[in-house]
């Protein structure tokens, strides 16, 4: 059996004191219940350090939304992978579609900055997802492909082992139009596929695979159910205890029953 993994992305909200609260409420709620999910909380740079130090009483761990492709210099605004790690920061999350539309993050950035974190020994959580014109034009495989053949094919076997791949269709996010478990699976075992035929049969089963898009208390359970689906990446969702950690039990009773 593999634990599940249940990541909240805050994205730009919440104040520092609602930040606070939430950490506190979802740590104080996930006391001594979550044997099978893992539980990875994301707020906003200014947040981390709070949240590490908050980490630290509770049972869950801490990612960053983003990370500079430099390794240090005169880039005004940035912040590096290794300031992460100094502020014991677990994971980064990479290539999120908000950063590629509004951003301009390429996949060949983001094979930077997954490279730039693995030096620093944080696990880059590296997203993938087509648009809705592009899965209405049947290509929605073939991005997904390139975009994980691009960004993250590069490492070798070993490296592989520490990353995560989240699955967010673009026309999921936000919007309440939630992939069916049956796509989202048909995609997740697409993915899966490419990564055993890259790096073979046990680094393809030990990899973790999550969705993306809409995920909510009602429909986490189906979509955690699916064989191929590892866990979630929790916008919105992820912004209320009561919504959150619903998503966390789906999750655990998802992974005791697969
Ligand atoms: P929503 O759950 O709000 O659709 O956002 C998903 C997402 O972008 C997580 O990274």
């Amino acid at each position: 059996m593999k634990n599940k993994l249940v990541i909240g992305n805050w994205k730009m909200n919440l104040s520092f004191e609602e930040a606070n609260d939430l950490i506190i409420a979802i740590g104080d709620a996930l006391e001594g219940f979550h044997t099978n999910s893992e539980v990875v909380l994301s707020p906003s740079f200014v947040y981390l350090e709070l949240a590490t130090d908050l980490a630290e009483e509770y049972n869950f761990s801490i990612a960053a939304q983003n990370c500079s492709e430099y390794e240090n210099g005169a880039y005004t605004g940035e912040i590096s992978a290794s300031m992460l790690a100094a502020l014991k920061v677990n994971f980064c999350i990479v290539g999120h579609s908000e950063r590629r539309k509004y951003f301009h993050e390429t996949n060949e950035t983001i094979a930077k900055k997954v490279d730039l974190l693995h030096k620093q020994q944080l696990i880059p959580i590296v997203c993938c997802g087509e648009t809705m014109e592009e899965r209405k034009n049947n290509e929605h495989f073939k991005i997904v492909e390139q975009q994980l053949v691009e960004s993250l094919f590069h490492l070798n076997k070993e490296m592989f082992g520490h990353v995560i791949i989240a699955y967010e269709p673009v026309w999921a996010i936000g919007t309440g139009e939630t992939a069916t478990p049956e796509q989202a699976q048909e995609m997740h075992a697409f993915i899966r596929s490419l990564i055993e035929k890259k790096y073979g049969a046990e680094t393809a089963y030990n990899a973790y695979i999550l969705y993306g898009g809409s995920c909510n208390a009602k429909n986490a359970l189906n979509l955690f159910m699916q064989p191929d689906i590892d866990g979630g990446l929790i916008g919105g969702a992820s912004l209320k205890t009561s919504e959150f950690i619903a998503i966390i039990e789906a999750a655990d009773s998802a992974a005791k029953d697969n």
